[in-house]
């Protein structure tokens, strides 16, 4: 039998803190249906993140249901065991084994979800819920509620409200404890020593795939489920493609190649961009647009303890790298008329940075009530100015086109100041 991968207490005491925030509303987290790659064959799997962050748990066609004040209040629905499927498709827990294992109040069949919840939604009143990850499911959930609405008769009561559980749990995962920072840690680590891998073997004439499978090797070798989000592997001009992925092209003797590649480890995932001269030695010109990304990189991160508004470390990005912009000689004209019409964003479309935990681009909100969050002690986020010159800018200087540089690193927030977790990987 398969064990679960974590300690299934962090889980546990999870699903309460989510049970003593749910009030009189109760949860409902599902997984993401399986998805077919080609003919009979699936794309990997990965469990929902945020029913993983609650269970631990990693198969396919399961919901968990959260129902405050009730016995039991912490209901999964699992596959049944199936030994067919299992001499096909490998190990299922099975109900029995999932309640034990995992220490939920109750487990049930997956098939009997529709009945079995129908009964234990009664007298909730509102669900949270989040619509559109799952249609078969939506359809379910939505016909319980109607068949709840069915059995208040005419007591004036309509449908079961529905709130959004994406936003409630995502919420929930903003400051990160003690575990999931050992994984976010270990999966930084990880990912950067990808990155250096990829940096001692990198020589002209490679392919942006083989360079990918140097990360892949050492991501994998060293204990990381799978990458964290597609591999960027741009050489040259690609590296002016925010998310390029083709990754088939050869890295040549003279171009930058921008790597931008993270690790999962645990369902956490490192997010890492370094860009470095395919040859070993930077132009002149590559070296000042270099030089520039991580003066302004470094500033930022400079910054960086509990109270300073995420939106600030947005704006100064925006300012540092409109001067840098100014200095290459990019663009002209005044700084604040530059920032204030967008023209900026010809060289530097994207944001400072987004939180990163479970899901590359975290959950979380960068404002809250309209006003801008100030960072805290225990959130993670990443910082990553760039500047992306495409080969086809004729209004650049000749010298600079074709130039694309992103630096990233991943930053923790602590009482005082800041850890950057990937440190290892060098600048
Ligand atoms: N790897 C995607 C990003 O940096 O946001
Ligand atoms: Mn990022
Ligand atoms: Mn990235």
């Amino acid at each position: 039998m398969r064990k679960p991968t974590e300690n299934v207490d962090i889980f546990k005491k999870r699903r309460q803190k989510a049970i003593a925030q749910l009030g009189s509303k109760a949860l409902i987290v599902g997984a993401h249906p399986e998805l077919i790659r080609n003919d009979d064959v699936h794309f990997a799997y990965r469990q929902d993140t945020n029913l993983y962050y609650l269970t631990g748990f990693e198969e396919p066609e399961s919901i968990l249901l959260l129902l405050p004040g009730k016995n039991p209040q912490e209901v999964m629905f699992v596959r049944r065991k199936n030994p067919e499927r299992e001499t096909w498709d490998g190990f299922r827990y099975g109900p029995a084994d999932a309640q034990t294992q995992f220490k939920f109040d109750q487990v049930y069949p997956i098939d009997e979800f529709e009945t079995r919840a129908s009964e234990l939604l009664k007298g909730f009143d509102g669900i949270y819920y989040r619509l559109r990850k799952n249609l078969k499911m939506d359809d379910t959930v939505l016909s319980i509620a109607e068949s709840l609405r069915r059995t208040q008769g005419r007591t004036g009561l309509g449908l079961l409200s529905i709130h959004d559980a994406d936003e409630f749990l995502g919420e929930m995962r903003v400051i990160k404890d003690e575990v999931e920072l050992h994984n976010l840690r270990t999966a930084c680590e990880i990912s950067a020593q990808g990155h250096i891998s990829a940096m001692q073997k990198i020589r002209p004439g490679m392919s942006e795939r083989q360079v990918q499978a140097i990360l892949q090797y050492e991501f994998l070798n060293r204990g990381a489920a799978r990458e964290g989000y597609n591999f960027i592997v741009a050489s040259g001009n690609a590296a002016t493609t925010l998310h390029y992925n083709f990754n088939d092209q050869p890295c040549r003797d003279g171009d930058l190649l921008l790597i931008d590649a993270g690790a999962e480890f645990n369902y956490y995932t490192g997010d890492i961009t370094r860009t470095f001269p395919v040859n070993g030695q930077f132009t002149k010109p590559q070296s000042e647009v270099y030089n520039h990304v991580l003066n302004v990189q470094q500033k930022i991160i400079d910054i960086l303890k509990p109270g300073v508004p995420f939106r600030q470390l947005h704006e100064m990005g925006t300012e540092l790298l409109t001067d840098a912009m100014l200095d290459l000689g990019l663009l002209s004209g005044r700084k604040a008329d530059i920032i204030s019409s967008g023209q900026h964003r010809k060289y530097y479309p994207h944001g400072i940075g987004h939180f990163l935990g479970m899901d590359v681009h975290d959950s979380g909100k960068y404002f809250l009530k309209g006003e801008p969050r100030p960072i805290e002690a225990g959130m993670t986020f990443t910082v990553e100015p760039g500047l992306y010159i495409p080969a086809h800018d004729t209004s650049a200087p000749a010298e600079f086109r074709g130039i694309g540089v992103r630096i990233e690193d991943n930053i923790l927030i602590t009482a005082n100041g800041h850890e950057v977790m990937t440190k290892s990987a060098p600048k």
